[in-house]
């Protein structure tokens, strides 16, 4: 059973402990950065999560992360979340961040709407960096990576996502862009990380090794009017390998409800964040439609 709870409303003391009011699920209504910093410390086993890109979308809500007018400011703006994201996972808890690049805007300072895709619409584009020039990519997962391990998080792995059915570009003098980054950080030197659970086959299809770092996933189509789902295998395999049956999982930028439906389809229970009530409501709808088909038993 899934609740919904408003900012305005909230007891987060009863955040972890939503299984005695027999909700196996929490979407929370507000901006992440207010909503954890009333959590408990030591709440969660595991926080997968998908920031909203700087620059790229406007998802049209006050508040929202991604808009700010530097690169700097949004990886501030992130450090500072996640150092609260940091203190309510338990000590051998873990956070899998996936996150995207983009390139400069090379001096352009709006972007009209695109009619088709119409998160893309934005009333500005973001300025190139200091220091950066027309059309460098900006490098934006490894900078917040290397933030936030100067925070105190241990980087520990940093996975490629490709993409094979990623979208064409009309570029001619770049490769087209196939992945994003996947980065695995820990608490604490030691925590919990169940290589079993995400062993993959072997070439001949006869065995299993340990999990390689770069995964294949294609992205999932997603009816709902949400631009930036990631795919349910994704967010399945970072689960299985960060969280035991019943444990709780936490997304502060919970958008249409990814990590919930995992969550709910693999027995764990999760905590959502969101800001926009129009994607609150789509999440609210997708975790209210059947259980998906089950791809592992983990
Ligand atoms: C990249 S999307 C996440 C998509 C999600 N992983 C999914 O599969 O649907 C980022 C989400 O963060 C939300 N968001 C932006 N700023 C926020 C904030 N300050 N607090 C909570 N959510 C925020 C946006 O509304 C958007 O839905």
């Amino acid at each position: 059973m899934l609740q919904i709870v408003s900012e305005a409303n909230l007891d987060t003391t009863a955040v972890p402990v939503a299984d005695e009011q027999d909700a196996r699920g929490r979407l929370i209504v507000g901006d992440a950065r207010r909503v954890l910093a009333g959590f408990p410390a030591q709440a969660f086993h595991a926080c997968v999560t998908s920031p909203p890109y700087w620059g790229l979308r406007d998802y049209g809500v006050e508040g929202q992360i991604g808009a700010e007018p530097t690169l700097d400011a949004y990886i501030s703006d992130l450090v500072l979340l996640f150092r609260e994201v940091r203190r309510t996972l338990r000590d051998d808890g873990t956070l899998w961040l996936n996150i995207g690049d983009g390139f400069t805007s090379g001096g352009r300072t709006w972007r009209a709407p695109d009619k088709k895709n119409k998160g893309r619409a934005m009333e500005y584009r973001a300025p190139t960096p200091e220091g950066l020039k027309p059309k460098d990519l900006l490098g934006v997962p490894w900078r917040l990576a290397l933030a936030l391990q100067a925070d105190g998080w241990y980087l520990r792995s940093d996975i490629i996502w490709h993409k094979p059915n990623c979208q064409p570009e009309s570029v001619r003098d770049r490769p087209t862009r196939s992945h994003e980054y996947v980065f695995l950080f820990s608490k604490s030197e030691r925590y919990h990380y169940d290589v079993e659970a995400v062993r993959e086959r072997t070439a001949d299809g006869k065995g299993a090794k340990n999990r390689r770092s770069v995964w294949s996933i294609n992205t999932e189509p997603y009816g709902g009017n949400h631009f930036a789902v990631f795919p349910t295998e994704l967010v399945r395999v970072c689960m299985a390998a960060s969280t035991p049956k019943d444990g709780l999982v936490l997304d502060p930028f919970f958008g249409s409800g990814t990590v919930g439906q995992v969550a709910r389809d693999h027995g764990r229970r999760f905590v959502g964040i969101e800001l926009s009530e129009e994607y609150a409501e789509l999440a609210r709808q997708r975790l209210a439609s059947p259980k998906a088909p089950r791809r592992s038993n983990r």
